[in-house]
């Protein structure tokens, strides 16, 4: 299903300042998450001491440090809710990130975004070559469903096949890389997205994987599908306000900070919210899409204020 852009809910709109929000409770997830996802990548990415280990050597050089790890803490977090051991949580943390690190990989090559710096480094086929980095990118994304379907992630082989299935499907045709391909057409003479097919591309190449690493996080603690709506209503919400952030800071972030080559969406023919309606309106679609998710969250305690912190991050991050 497709999210639809924040409606104008005045009646409905919730403050979230009010909410308590504690900003340093998602710095705080984050580091500890990005030590843990680090330690869990170097214990499979043991360096073979043959020819094959240029390959590995890539995929360490592009899964270990770095990146945010947002998509873990979002598994962990959803799985807390629901008392998940931390260890299996952090494994389905590892697959999401596994897919995301080579989603980022290919996003990089010469063929689609043609992109030479990655959390503040040469991207991978820079620092490497064209072929390592396409085969790093493939092992990644093999490595992730090799995790999911092994034991030590869940006894239940129904749990983990519905985990490989939820993976699966947000990261091919039906998610990343099919939004990817809608990005990658955006550009072509003649093509012009409306605000619905922006948000159909948005939602698939990006909110798809955020979306799955909140439903893994259900799977694991046992909870039927009917029971996780709200959480994926909430999903759907901050995925979309994700990708408008990630296109904002295009346009006005510090590449210092963000570690990759900015102010270059619309110079690629991009079509984002940002290039529909501006950076103030997509500002404003952003924050309402993160009061919206937070409001989902209505059922919740004090033990989802990680979910809602996070999902205030989202908007409010500067890299
Ligand atoms: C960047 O994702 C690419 C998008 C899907 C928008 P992140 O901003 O999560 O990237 P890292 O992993 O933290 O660098
Ligand atoms: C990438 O979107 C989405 C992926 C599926 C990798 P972008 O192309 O905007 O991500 P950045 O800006 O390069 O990180
Ligand atoms: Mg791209
Ligand atoms: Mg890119
Ligand atoms: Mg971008």
């Amino acid at each position: 299903m497709v999210a639809r852009p924040a409606q104008n809910r005045s009646t409905e709109a919730v403050d979230v300042s009010v909410v308590g929000i504690d900003v340093d409770l998602v710095g705080r997830g984050l580091n500890r998450v990005q030590r843990e996802i680090d330690s869990i990548f170097d214990a499979f990415l043991g360096v073979p001491s043959d020819t094959r280990s240029r390959l590995v050597e890539a995929m360490r050089y592009a899964a270990i440090g770095g990146g945010k790890r947002v998509r873990p803490l979002l598994v962990v977090s959803t799985a807390e809710l629901f008392g998940v051991d931390r260890t299996a949580a952090l494994r389905a943390g590892a697959a999401v990130e596994a897919i995301h690190v080579y989603s980022l990989i290919h996003d990089d090559l010469p063929c689609m975004d043609d992109d030479d710096l990655r959390h503040g480094k040469p991207t991978l086929h820079k620092a490497f070559d064209e072929a390592t980095a396409v085969l790093a990118g493939d092992a990644l994304h093999a490595l992730a469903f090799e995790i999911l379907s092994d034991q030590e992630i869940s006894a239940d082989p129904f749990i983990r096949s519905e985990l490989i299935a939820t993976l699966g499907k947000a990261s091919g045709m039906h998610g990343m890389a099919g939004g990817q391909i809608m990005d990658m057409i955006a550009d072509e003479e003649g093509v012009d997205y409306d605000l619905h097919t922006i948000t159909r591309l948005q939602q698939l190449k990006t909110g798809a994987l955020l979306a799955a690493s909140v439903e893994m996080g259900a799977i694991l603690g046992k909870i039927a599908p009917e029971a996780r709506v709200h959480l994926r209503a909430y999903s759907r919400d901050i995925g979309l306000a994700f990708q408008i952030t990630d296109d904002l800071l295009d346009v006005e972030g510090d590449p210092e900070l963000a570690g990759k080559t900015l102010r270059k969406d619309s110079k690629q023919g991009k079509q984002t919210f940002v290039t529909l309606m501006g950076v103030d309106k997509a500002r404003e679609q952003a924050r309402a899409l993160v009061d919206q998710a937070i409001a989902h969250l209505v059922s919740h305690g004090a033990e989802a204020d990680m979910l809602r912190a996070l999902a205030r991050f989202i908007v409010e991050r500067d890299r």
